[in-house]
């Protein structure tokens, strides 16, 4: 069994729990206009430990798997089939830019001066980040690169 594919599986729920929880935790604030407590910042926390956690084994995966020795026996034969460019190409730059704008997104916050300007800055990158994430996971309905909710 391949414990990483696994983990890796399982754990975007994880990723999707905190990411959603901080968004929709995020957009009532800015309507409510209310104070940026404590349990915020340990959200947005979580979402990044678990986006960290998530992008390691996805790297384990792409490394010890057979995608990056298929990007290494030629770029274009992967581009022209849409099942392996998506693996070997788009799930992993798509998933890293949102790891990055989740990171960015917890300085900007930081270094937010207002409140407001806290939660407007975590609804504005986490919610671009989760809207990646989101996009770019291989649901059970797209054909060519569907994989199932939950592996065991
Ligand atoms: C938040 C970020 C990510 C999420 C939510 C995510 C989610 C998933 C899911 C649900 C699968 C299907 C697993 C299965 O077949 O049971 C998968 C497969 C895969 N992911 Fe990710 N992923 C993320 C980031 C990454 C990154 C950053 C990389 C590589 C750098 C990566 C590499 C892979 C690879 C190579 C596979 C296919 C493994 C195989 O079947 O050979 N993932 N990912």
């Amino acid at each position: 069994m391949n414990y990483s594919l696994v983990i890796h599986n399982l754990l975007r729920w994880v990723v999707l729990l905190f990411g959603v929880w901080a968004v929709i935790a995020a957009l009532f604030a800015v309507i409510s206009k209310r104070e940026y407590k404590n349990i915020d910042n340990k959200l947005s926390l979580f979402f990044m430990i678990s986006c960290d956690l998530q992008l390691l084994m996805g790297m384990i995966l792409y490394f010890t798997g057979m995608w990056f020795d298929r990007v290494r026996e030629g770029m274009a034969e992967v581009m022209k089939n849409p099942g392996e460019r998506f693996f070997a190409v788009e799930h992993a730059l798509m998933m890293i830019i949102a790891w990055m704008l989740v990171h960015v997104g917890r300085t900007m916050v930081k270094k937010a001066d207002t409140d407001v300007q806290k939660h407007k800055r975590t609804l504005i990158y986490f919610g671009i980040a989760l809207l990646i994430i989101l996009a770019m996971i291989p649901w059970p309905f797209r054909s060519e690169i569907a994989r199932p909710l939950f592996r065991i």
